[in-house]
């Protein structure tokens, strides 16, 4: 770390006589403690961040990353984030300090340049401001710092080429898109009864995340591409349904959508759970759900703890495993190995489901259903990299 903004990070540490740790809190535009939500772990949260002793220098060798998570109240994204606070105050070599852009650009800018100017070794950034992605790439390289781009949009060739301290780590969005369209594409090929407007088309209704985001674009894409891939002729219901990954927009705009099509509706395919979660609740406040032929197929992605139990509980046709501990994890290792002068291959990561192609790291998808929804955990105390 830079000595003069290591002096200054200190500085402010012991005036405040909180551990570093704490800077999580200070460097966010809204603060918030962990949401430990959807099951996620308890313990922890914001005094936890740091893996150095209060008031101490890192230790050599040692080195300060600065995460700017685009809202911590995002369930996928406070599983990540509560994992990775939980590896660096584990391992100790990677001090996490942490910040929530609360969904909002200006206030990510402000977040990143708050880091800059501490003189954090590592910005991880799960950007949102999609449109600046190159922009970005030239802030960091001019900063000098190593650039993490995580669960996003990832840099474009070009970029990587100008700067060898740029990473992107993210899953493998196509996979989860396939997933969705190809299990609905078995529940229709085998439910004639699914075309409950007997119109020869699967009507579904497509639920964004952020517009933009790669996971929403892609996710979108894919799904409906595997339908049409396997015959079936698809009608798109309500035009492209913006919910942020909200929970609470999606259960919004579906009950809306059920005031006027509620007979014509096959489908939700929905680009994660927490917007599953939230069709089905307008789904059963409008009918569904509710005995005999009141089915209908909703499909998610994350298998978040209430995503899986919906699958159990026979409201979730499908979701597709993202794996918020396995995005800590592979964050984290991406650091640790360039931090000692180490290459990031995928024998180096050496994580499952992990693979390298030159500074981009990828996670797999994997399906989960009702068949296998008791294999689909996660341990966000899991702190083994
Ligand atoms: C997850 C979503 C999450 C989003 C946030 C996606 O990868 O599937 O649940 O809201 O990332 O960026």
């Amino acid at each position: 770390m830079k000595k003069k903004a290591l002096a200054l990070l200190l500085g402010i540490c012991m005036i405040t006589m909180t551990a570093c740790g704490s800077t999580s809190s200070q460097t966010s535009g809204e603060a918030s403690a962990p949401a430990a939500q959807d099951g996620a772990a308890e313990e922890g949260g914001a005094d936890d961040v740091s893996g150095a002793e209060e008031d101490q220098a890192p230790a050599a060798g040692s080195a300060v990353a600065g995460v700017v998570w685009y809202n911590f109240a995002d369930t996928f994204i406070s599983n990540a984030r509560q994992t990775l606070i939980n590896i660096g105050a584990a391992d100790g070599t990677i001090t996490i300090t942490d910040a929530d852009s609360t969904n909002d650009v200006s206030t990510q800018t402000s977040n990143m340049n708050n880091f800059f100017t501490q003189g954090v070794d590592y910005l991880v950034l799960n950007n949102i401001n999609t449109g600046a992605i190159s922009e970005i790439c030239d802030q960091i390289q001019a900063e000098g710092c190593y650039g993490i781009f995580a669960n996003t949009d990832t840099p474009s060739d070009e970029d990587f080429a100008k700067n060898d301290k740029l990473y992107s780590v993210s899953s493998v969005a196509t996979q989860s898109g396939t997933i969705m369209g190809e299990a609905l594409a078995q529940y229709w090929q085998e439910h004639p009864e699914a075309d409950r407007n007997g119109n020869g088309k699967l009507d579904y209704v497509m639920l964004l995340g952020i517009q933009g985001h790669y996971d929403t674009t892609v996710r979108s894409q894919y799904s409906v591409q595997a339908l049409e891939d396997a015959g079936i002729e698809v009608n798109n219901i309500g035009g492209e349904i913006i919910c942020d990954y909200s929970r609470a927009t999606a259960q919004e705009k579906v009950a809306a959508l059920l005031a006027n099509y509620s007979d014509e509706i096959d489908a939700v395919i929905a680009c994660n759970d927490d917007m599953a979660l939230g069709a089905i609740e307008a789904l059963k406040a409008g009918g569904f759900f509710s005995g005999d032929d009141t089915y209908l197929p909703v499909c998610g992605v994350d298998a978040t703890v209430n995503g899986c139990q919906a699958i159990k509980d026979g409201t979730m046709l499908v979701t597709a495993l993202n794996n918020p501990v396995m995005l800590a994890k592979s964050i984290y290792k991406v650091m640790y190995l360039t931090n000692s002068g180490q290459e990031v291959t995928t024998e180096s990561m050496g994580l499952e489901g992990v693979s390298v192609e030159g500074h981009r790291v990828w996670l797999d998808y994997s399906p989960v259903t009702k068949d296998n929804v008791d294999q689909a955990t996660y341990d966000i105390n899991d702190t083994a990299f």
